[in-house]
């Protein structure tokens, strides 16, 4: 089963992934857990080329580019593989971020976004997706709070995305709630302005509910 976590900053995404991760080790192992943009050598370095701060200014076209060329590595070295082998694959971010960022958030229009998905992936598509929905406003305070503590890591600081305008996340909340009302059936909308404990329990039951239709579906994925 291949499950895909998305949200707006701030939203949790990440220990609510390695949350999800954890508590699935337990009920549908083997479980593998990868990122968006990452989970591979080239993906890495991409994600570290887009997420610089003090990097080059980088058209919408060519970060939708970069973005679907690392994608495009990454189904096809590891999440492939992994579905065949019946895995659970666990994705923080993955298509719906592109709709959401490149998409809503920079006003690529709706076809290119499409062709430069369908390319990517090759129509592999979750069955499940988590979204953690966040006001922008209470993200970006939320990651502004862990950065003055000091309790994220590099790479989950402050980004070059982040660092974008409050109007930018704005859409970019807006679209992703679009793309949930079009996709009601494979997308389930969490408000994560909910405790973290009761975030998790919600996103665990949500999964959970979906991997046991899925398993009497005999669905080898
Ligand atoms: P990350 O640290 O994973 O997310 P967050 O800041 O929410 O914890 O950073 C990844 C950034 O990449 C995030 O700001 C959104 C952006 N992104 C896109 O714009 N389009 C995409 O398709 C993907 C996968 C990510």
């Amino acid at each position: 089963m291949f499950i895909s976590l998305e949200g707006t900053e701030g939203s949790g995404k990440t220990t609510q992934g390695r949350a999800l991760a954890a508590a699935l080790g337990e009920h549908a192992p083997p479980v593998l857990l990868t990122r968006e943009p990452g989970g591979t050598e080239l993906g890495e370095r991409v994600r570290h080329t887009l997420l610089a701060l003090d990097g080059p200014h980088l058209d919408p076209v060519t970060q939708l580019l970069l973005l679907s060329a690392a994608r495009a590595q990454l189904v096809r070295e590891v999440l492939l593989p992994a579905l065949g082998r019946g895995e659970t694959v666990l994705c923080v971010r993955y298509a719906d971020s592109t709709r959401a960022y490149q998409g809503g958030g920079d006003g690529i229009p709706a076809p290119a976004i499409e062709d430069a998905i369908a390319l990517a992936t090759g129509g592999l598509e979750p069955d499940l997706t988590i979204y953690l929905d966040l006001d922008p406003e209470e993200g970006l305070r939320r990651r502004e709070r862990a950065r003055g503590e000091g309790a994220v890591g590099a790479e989950e600081g402050w980004n070059s995305f982040d660092a974008r305008s409050l109007e930018f996340h704005r859409r970019v909340r807006e679209a992703y709630l679009r793309v949930a009302r079009e996709h009601p059936h494979r997308i389930v909308v969490v408000d994560a302005a909910q405790p973290f404990e009761a975030v998790r329990a919600e996103v665990l039951q949500a999964v959970l509910s979906r991997y046991s239709s899925h398993r009497a579906g005999g669905t080898t994925r």
